[in-house]
């Protein structure tokens, strides 16, 4: 049942500390830092793939900068695109994002890796499932089942997934500061959780025209999947962009009924130039909405400050997505819509 929540997503929005406890659990050693994922025995990566559809190709988008990071060429690509006319393979691994493990289109991109001869790799929540079972490996992120149709806590799940597969893969070179990061992980969801003025933002632009959500970096796939689920469950239009795009089109949208979420965390110069956007979407007098850790001064800017605790910088893209969740949540809600099963959609798109 929903245990007290009006509705299946909120649930699972407030269950992501426990879900991201059982993803940590045992494959964080205790007493040197060091990640360990069993199922991914003594994996060695040069070149990822990561294929997938929706929300999970939003985790791959970010993964894929973490594996960057780690030195590891690696790209995200829609499943579907893939599936017909994959890049060159050579070398690679190829990595299914998948809650289900059932997305059509993403288990026909792991296929055809796999028939080009690619070794390929599940990263799912759904233990037995097609992908699980076809992959040569599984990476389970086991955030238990997922009723709502809108994915909340298996992004977040996947997100810390792909952080230990990062780390997996470089082995000796693990930074302890995002081991530490992700161990108060859980502890920092829950902050957000008890703290968050994400129905009163709801509130204030219940009657916008539009959504857009800006962020460079971790900080844009973050933005791509506050505007999906926005469009999912409000049926609001929402777009999300990398900050600097905005001014090669997207600002022409902008109006005083737009409301601008900017996603800046850190101080460096993803955020600088962030709030430069934000400066360009204010003097077209828009709304803006900062999510933010405050270590840059972005909230100087913002008519609203949704905060997110001071971490690692992937990490602060883990929480900074939560805050999002709510935005949407609390503005479907407000407007009445069936949030657990939105119009038109499927948990589970079982055909191409
Ligand atoms: C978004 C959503 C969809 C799925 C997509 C992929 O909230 O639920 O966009 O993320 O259909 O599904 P999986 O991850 O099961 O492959």
């Amino acid at each position: 049942g929903k245990s007290g929540y009006d509705h299946f997503m909120l649930k699972e929005i407030h269950e992501q500390p426990r879900a991201l406890r059982q993803c940590l659990r045992g494959r964080v050693s205790e007493l040197d830092g060091d990640v360990t994922v069993p199922e991914l025995g003594d994996i060695e990566l040069e070149r990822v793939h990561l294929v997938a559809a929706g929300t999970s190709y939003h985790a791959a988008v970010y993964g894929a900068q973490l594996l960057c990071d780690a030195g590891i060429s690696a790209q995200a690509h829609y499943a579907h695109e893939y599936a017909i006319s994959p890049p060159p393979i050579e070398n690679a691994t190829v990595v299914g994002v998948s809650q289900s493990g059932e997305t059509a289109d993403t288990l026909a991109a792991t296929r055809e890796a796999r028939r080009l001869g690619a070794e390929t790799l599940a990263l799912t929540n759904t233990v037995g499932s097609t992908m699980a079972r076809e992959c040569d490996k599984a990476f389970y992120i086991r955030s238990g089942p997922e009723i709502g149709v809108a994915a909340t806590k298996t992004f977040a799940g996947q997100q810390t997934a792909l952080n230990l597969l990062a780390e997996a893969a470089t082995p000796g070179a693990g930074d302890r500061d995002l081991v530490s990061a992700l161990r108060d992980l859980p502890g920092n969801v829950q902050e957000i959780l008890d703290e968050s003025t994400a129905e009163s933002v709801a509130e204030a632009y219940i009657d916008a025209d539009s959504y857009f959500f800006i962020g460079r970096g971790l900080n844009f796939p973050v933005s791509l999947e506050g505007a999906l689920k926005m469009k999912e469950i409000s049926y609001e239009h929402a777009e999300g962009f990398a900050a600097g795009e905005l001014k090669h089109g997207p600002l022409a949208l902008v109006t005083a009924n737009t409301p601008v979420f900017a996603t800046v965390t850190g101080d460096g110069e993803y955020a600088r130039k962030t709030i430069g956007n934000v400066k360009e979407v204010e003097a077209r007098d828009a709304p803006v909405v900062a999510v933010t850790d405050g270590r840059s001064n972005v909230g100087r800017y913002a008519d609203h400050v949704l905060d997110v605790p001071q971490t690692h910088p992937r990490v602060a893209a883990i929480l900074a997505n939560v805050q999002l969740q709510l935005v949407s949540y609390y503005t479907a809600a407000m407007l009445g819509r069936s949030i657990d099963k939105p119009r038109n959609l499927a948990k589970s798109v079982t055909v191409e």
